[in-house]
């Protein structure tokens, strides 16, 4: 809707758009292809300058100076120097390493720049799945059994049964969710296992395969919790056993149609919470043949851009009407008022979840 509503001044929408920060920083992963142990993690991070700066297009388009930075240690010097009102943390891995991207809201925090995205406690847990998994379960959010594997011989939980998936328990973007992923037999499990615990130096997390149906959540946050549900379409229709692999994520389209349920909407809006996630997030749920739900992966700071890009936040959102334009001026505002004081926001557990007007809504008017 492009129309401003009766009762809000051309003045009024003036002053809002007054506080839309003038310079704006992109802080974006640094990549070279020796930084990663395989071809497949370095494709999931080689776009990362050229997705900032089709970002950075938008930004420019909105009337904002926009600063680019390389995610490498030389980031606190030029940001102390540039002093952007804000930061759009697009960070995915620092030297190839994407656990390192937990130090980046660090750096900001001690800096006093206002960032985008979860803080130094949301980003450390995003890079350990199990962690994610406890927490979850912990508080009521349900999650498939899984077993973290720090050494492929460890003896397997006798609650685990087969077809189990293996994971690595610190990297993202599917890399090595592939076909062979999936194991029936304990043999086929140690041997994939072994190979990715030593090609990976890193634990594997274990979890029993869903069958069904895969509903992505997007929540996007204004002055209240927005959740955006759709449910992902697959190649063929009806096989329990499809599923996203690395292929599917990195090779195809993705397709979604929209997906309604309260229940999932207050399970997400959970996760998220107790994830310490802020702004926006992406979490993957399964839900078996009898319907129930059950919480595969989560993403605090998805891949982030434009529907061009691909990304599941852009996609998901252009099928509830909300441009990537919407997205960045709620960004934006949400940002800068978090960073003016936490008193202007909701206060948790009264009405920061509540469906109510927000003022967001006056960025959705004046977009273009
Ligand atoms: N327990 C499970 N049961 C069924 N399918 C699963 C399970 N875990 C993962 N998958 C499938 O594999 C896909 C990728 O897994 P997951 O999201 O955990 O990986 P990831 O590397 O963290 O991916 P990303 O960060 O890109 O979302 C999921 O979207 C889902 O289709
Ligand atoms: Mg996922």
């Amino acid at each position: 809707m492009n129309q401003l509503p009766e009762e809000k001044s051309p003045e009024k929408v003036e002053k809002n758009l007054a506080e839309f920060p003038k310079k704006v920083g992109i802080i974006y992963s640094e990549v070279k292809r020796e930084y990663f142990p395989t071809e497949a993690q370095y494709v999931t991070e080689k776009e990362a300058e050229n997705d900032a700066k089709v970002v950075g297009g938008y930004l420019e388009k909105l009337g904002i100076n926009v600063y680019y930075y390389p995610g490498t240690p030389n980031l606190v010097v030029d940001i102390d120097r540039d002093k952007p009102d804000m930061v759009f943390n697009l960070v995915g891995s620092i030297h190839g390493q994407e656990y390192l991207s937990s130090t980046v809201p660090g750096i900001l925090e001690s800096l006093d720049i206002p960032y985008t995205g979860a803080g130094i406690l949301g980003e450390s847990l995003s890079y350990n799945k199990f962690l994610v998994k406890e927490l979850l379960q912990s508080h009521g959010v349900p999650v498939p059994h899984f077993q973290l594997m720090p050494t492929s011989t460890m003896p397997l939980e006798v609650t685990m049964r087969y077809p189990l998936i293996s994971k690595l328990n610190e990297i993202h973007g599917a890399v090595e969710i592939t076909k062979d992923a999936l194991s029936d037999t304990e043999k086929h499990l140690r041997e994939r296992m072994k190979f990715l615990i030593s090609t990976y130096k890193q634990p594997v997390l274990l979890e029993e395969f869903i069958a069904g149906r895969e509903v992505t959540a997007i929540l996007l946050e204004g002055l209240n919790k927005k959740v955006y549900l759709a449910e992902k379409v697959f190649k063929v229709e009806g096989d329990p056993y499809q599923f996203a692999s690395f292929e599917h994520q990195w090779s195809e389209e993705a397709h979604y149609k929209k997906y309604q349920d309260p229940l999932l909407v207050e399970l997400v809006k959970r996760a998220f919470d107790v994830l310490r996630m802020s702004d926006y997030g992406k979490f993957d749920v399964r839900l078996d043949q009898s319907g129930r739900y059950y919480f595969v992966d989560s993403n605090s700071n998805p891949a982030f851009g434009p529907r061009e890009l691909d990304c599941a936040l852009a996609n998901i959102l252009d099928i509830y009407g909300i441009s990537f334009n919407e997205i960045l001026k709620r960004l934006l505002l949400n940002t800068m008022r978090d960073a003016v004081g936490k008193q202007l926001l909701p206060v948790p557990g009264t009405n920061g979840d509540e469906e109510k007007p927000e003022t967001t809504n006056v960025i959705e008017q004046v977009s273009s």
